[in-house]
């Protein structure tokens, strides 16, 4: 059963959260790691150049929208275990264009839930002793908290409010239903937002990073007012490895940093970080090039976790303040312009997203 449990297949780990799972797992010794993924605008095999040639690791190019391909991996790689994270995953974009959002988040979570049975089915009762689906949710499903009061915890009701938390809300679902009608055994976590290195710069913090060292103008949304809950990547991967080998099946676990930030603060932080790595030649400050600009339609104001049945039951903390996880990554992207300076040039070089008020097609 052990070395069942160590054959791992990631969904998505091309992405920010995947690259940091897959570089996470190989390091702390899985004995194979499958690392599934479509290469999608947001998945970059640049992020994974570290364990590209580990012989305990391989990538493989594909949809987890295709069952059969699917369903072949697993066989062939005898898998004991799935790390799910391969999602449409940016809310700007997911209010420009819903259509791809509902297609890889839903129907794609149900074609590899499909495979998975399938596969789960085939294997012998030892073995599906062994077996875990791990869905990896965000804590966008829960809604919208008042600025002053309140946390989400595992009890909270899914009340989402964009396309992109809809169609989250609507994969968990699905996961759950998957356990209870089938009795596959899966685990959810949804955990609240992250930062760090290898960040697709179209999230706040990538964005402003980059804008800022551009010289360009630094996007607030509405009066900057909004709260988010930050938490650095790698203490979210380690997070994951508890949830994947000793999360309770059927359970859910909420993962945060205890880092409630107002977006205003956070660009404030990372400006004062770039005034002191890398000052202005005039002498000025970044916070200059600060741009309050028109607000997100359907804007949550504000996330916070309550991480305490993880800290609790899986022993897991976070390592990182937001004050030293906000300076590395900013040291990170300062000295990394060979793995952004392409994105930028040819797959989104910073416009802003997702103020739609054109009629979306459902096509
Ligand atoms: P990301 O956009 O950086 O990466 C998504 C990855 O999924 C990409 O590599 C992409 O190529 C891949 N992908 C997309 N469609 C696919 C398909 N049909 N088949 C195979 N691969 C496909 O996203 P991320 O920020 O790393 O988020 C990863 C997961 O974590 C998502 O499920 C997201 O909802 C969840 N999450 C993210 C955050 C956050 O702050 N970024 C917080 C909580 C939860
Ligand atoms: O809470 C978890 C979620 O966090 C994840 O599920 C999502 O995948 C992830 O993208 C993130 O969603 P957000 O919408 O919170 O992240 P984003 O970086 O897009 O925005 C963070 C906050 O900053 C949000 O309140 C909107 C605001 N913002 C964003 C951008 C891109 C700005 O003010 N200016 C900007 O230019």
């Amino acid at each position: 059963m052990a070395d069942l449990e160590q054959r791992i297949l990631v969904t998505g780990g091309a992405g920010f959260i995947g690259s940091a799972v897959c570089r996470h797992l190989v390091r702390s010794g899985a004995s194979r790691l499958i690392n599934l993924d479509k290469l999608t605008y947001s998945g970059n095999l640049h992020s994974l150049h570290e364990i590209a040639d580990h012989p305990n690791y391989r990538f493989v190019e594909g949809d987890i929208g295709d069952e059969e391909a699917v369903l072949d991996l697993l066989r062939g790689e005898r898998i004991g275990r799935i790390m799910h994270l391969a999602a449409e995953s940016h809310v700007d974009r997911s209010i420009d264009g819903p259509a791809i959002f509902l297609e890889t988040n839903i129907v794609g979570t149900f074609r590899l839930l499909s495979a998975t049975l399938r596969y789960f089915r085939e294997l012998d009762s030892y073995s599906q002793q062994a077996f875990r689906f791990h869905h990896v949710s965000t804590d966008e499903v829960f809604g919208d908290l008042p600025l002053e009061s309140g946390v989400f915890t595992e009890e909270t009701p899914y009340s989402p409010s964009s396309p992109y938390s809809a169609s989250k809300a609507g994969s968990d679902h699905l996961v759950k239903a998957w356990h209870h009608t089938y009795g596959l055994p899966v685990v959810l976590s949804n955990c609240s937002n992250n930062y760090g290195p290898y960040h697709f710069p179209e999230k706040l913090i990538p964005l402003v990073i980059l804008n800022a060292v551009e010289g360009r103008p630094l996007p607030v949304y509405g009066r900057g007012a909004n709260i988010r809950d930050w938490l650095y990547v790698e203490d979210h991967a380690r997070a994951l490895e508890r949830v994947l080998m000793d999360g309770r099946v059927g359970d859910t676990y909420l993962i945060g940093g205890r880092s409630e930030r107002t977006n205003l603060q956070v660009v404030e932080a990372i400006c004062a970080v770039l005034d002191e790595r890398r000052p202005k030649p005039d002498g000025g400050s970044y916070k200059d090039q600060i741009e309050f600009v028109a607000d997100r339609p359907g804007h949550d104001r504000r996330y916070a976790v309550d991480p305490s049945k993880i800290e609790r039951e899986l022993g897991w903390r976070a390592e990182e303040s937001f004050e030293t996880g906000l300076a590395k990554t900013v040291d990170w992207y300062l000295a990394r312009e060979d793995w952004w300076r392409p994105l930028r040039e040819q797959r989104y070089s910073g416009e802003r997203l997702g103020r739609s008020g054109a009629a979306i097609s459902s096509g």
